[in-house]
């Protein structure tokens, strides 16, 4: 009896001690993004940690350990409904990806202005509340690191992006090459026979990120702090003040690059193992003699709007089809669909990519999706549509897994869509190549959010963890770049050759003086 005490009082003094207060701060009120969000930091609690999330949505799931306290960012739900129902992402241009995503990031400056002033934070900010550690997204909303710096604590970036994210590289110092990593935005992998033109193309991608940087956010972010607090700290000095960057890819789906020690990648955390299907669900994915093909476009980009034209052409074609197919489609009814076609306003895909019988997952080509369809192993058909799709969907087609068909493709046609979706059903290439990456994917030493919850205790253990962080943030620019010493150098070898100019002019002028001498 007297042991029990004793253990509970251990127990509970253990737990007090190794448990540590952490801030999410994630303002953006996307339903894929805040199942990651939720994912993160209920992985948090679940360790036993004290969580509070500023989001747009409150967390309704049970945590095993720890607490978790929304901050509810209230109105930012319906906010971003209208947006999305007022901007037509379907009509994106491929061509341009990148402008598209400047305009984005105009349309979302707004949202991390709110978040600052919004009433609920300002409670939290007036509370005495302490943390141990922030963590944030990396949307271009810089101003939100202003957490870390408020509560003096250590600041932990969390990117949602699949490929070797750029945009977080240069706060951690990791300055890479534009001749051979592919920006995030940018269409098509680099490979040895990427061309000038390419390559050209990839480096304004990121001077573009550059000037953006520097000319926009930075004012921007600059006049959001001073209108929002007394003596904010200039956004320069806490922008590359960061302890460490959990990147939301994973190696199987990108090409190789180097990381800073103190980037981790955590791609799939999100990923639970499968539940068991609804029973409806069960019984047609059992049913399903000659496989399901599985068709949705995420939570964002809604396929009840797609344009006549094109449902007619998915419909028409799913009709040819021997598949039962199952479409995530956000309205009561579809006119026109065949019997090999069910819709359901929602799905789950975890656990339907999971049944033997699934042969093929059409997606938008979201990087959620991406990991989702390589833990089971099946194949794609991209139709991406907007932001990194297109370049998740090369990732898909160079990796051997999936084909792509952008949704504003030029040559989208039914006989297009239907030639793909029957190689990607006939040729076995597509499969094998999906299990090898699903094998590669699972292949790591721990779970992806053990992995994340590792280096979050880490960081808080080693306050900060100072010792892993690149020089290179540092130092100005012209010692990174080695550009004095380059000017030293170039600046010596002028010198060198107008001395040994005067040199050999004394040399060689005397000597013609005295041949002019004896010629006279
Ligand atoms: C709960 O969290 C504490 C740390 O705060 C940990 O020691 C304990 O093992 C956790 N319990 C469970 C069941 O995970
Ligand atoms: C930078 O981060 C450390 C914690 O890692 C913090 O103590 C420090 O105050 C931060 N600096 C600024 C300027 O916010
Ligand atoms: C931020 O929001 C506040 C309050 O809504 C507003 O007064 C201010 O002008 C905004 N600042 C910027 C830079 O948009
Ligand atoms: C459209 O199809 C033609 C012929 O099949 C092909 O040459 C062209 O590259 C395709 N265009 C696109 C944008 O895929």
């Amino acid at each position: 009896m007297r042991l029990d005490i004793l253990s509970f009082i251990l127990v509970f003094f253990v737990q007090c001690c190794h448990s540590a207060r952490i801030l999410g701060v994630f303002p953006l009120a996307g339903k894929s993004l805040n199942i990651l969000y939720n994912r993160l930091m209920r992985g948090l609690a679940d360790a036993g940690h004290d969580v509070t999330v500023i989001s747009a949505y409150t967390n309704k799931l049970p945590v095993k350990n720890g607490s978790i306290t929304d901050v509810l960012l209230t109105g930012f739900a319906e906010e971003y409904d209208l947006m999305l129902s007022q901007e037509s992402f379907l009509d994106s241009p491929e061509d341009y990806p990148f402008y598209t995503v400047l305009y984005y990031l105009e349309l979302l400056e707004p949202t991390w202005n709110s978040t600052l002033h919004h009433p609920n934070v300002q409670k939290l900010l007036s509370s005495n509340q302490k943390f141990d550690l922030v963590i944030t997204e990396h949307f271009w909303s810089d101003c939100l690191k202003i957490f870390a710096h408020i509560y003096n604590c250590p600041l932990v970036i969390f990117t949602s992006m699949g490929g070797i994210n750029s945009w977080v590289n240069d706060q951690v110092g990791n300055l890479l090459l534009p001749s051979y990593v592919t920006h995030t935005m940018k269409l098509r992998v680099s490979s040895e026979e990427t061309n000038f033109r390419e390559r050209a193309h990839n480096l304004l991608f990121y001077i573009t990120d550059y000037v953006y940087k520097h000319y926009f956010l930075f004012p921007n972010s600059n006049a959001m702090l001073k209108g929002a607090f007394s003596n904010p700290p200039d956004i320069a000095d806490i922008y590359d003040n960061v302890s460490l960057v959990l990147l939301g890819s994973h190696s199987s789906l990108r090409p190789a690059a180097p990381l800073s020690p103190n980037t981790v990648e955590i791609g799939g955390f999100h990923i639970d193992p499968p539940k068991k299907l609804p029973k409806d669900l069960q019984e047609i994915m059992d049913n399903a003699k000659n496989g399901v093909i599985y068709f949705s476009m995420g939570s964002q980009l809604r396929s009840k709007d797609f344009s006549e034209e094109k449902k007619k052409i998915f419909l028409d074609v799913f009709a040819r089809l021997e598949q039962t197919v199952l479409w995530k489609f956000e309205d009561e009814t579809l006119p026109g669909k065949s019997s090999n076609v069910y819709i359901r306003k929602w799905l789950p895909p975890v656990d339907l990519l999971a049944h033997p019988n699934m042969k093929l997952f059409i997606t938008h080509g979201g990087y959620g999706s991406l990991q989702e369809t390589i833990y089971h192993g099946v194949p794609v058909l991209a139709i991406s549509v907007v932001a990194d799709q297109h370049n998740n969907a090369f990732q898909a087609v160079q990796l051997g897994f999936g084909l792509k068909l952008s949704y504003n493709d030029k040559n989208f046609s039914e006989k297009n869509l239907f030639n793909k979706i029957i190689e990607l059903l006939d040729n076995p290439k597509y499969r094998e190549n999906a299990q090898a990456r699903s094998r590669i994917f699972h292949d790591r030493p721990m779970k992806p959010l053990d992995t994340a919850v590792y280096w979050i205790e880490y960081v808080i253990r080693n306050k900060g963890a100072e010792h892993l962080r690149l020089l290179s943030t540092k130092l100005p620019w012209y010692k990174l770049y080695c550009m004095d010493i380059f000017v030293a150098f170039f600046i010596s070898l002028w010198v060198l050759y107008k001395l040994l100019c005067v040199l050999l002019l004394k040399v060689f002028g005397k000597n013609q003086e005295k041949l002019k001498v004896k010629e006279n």
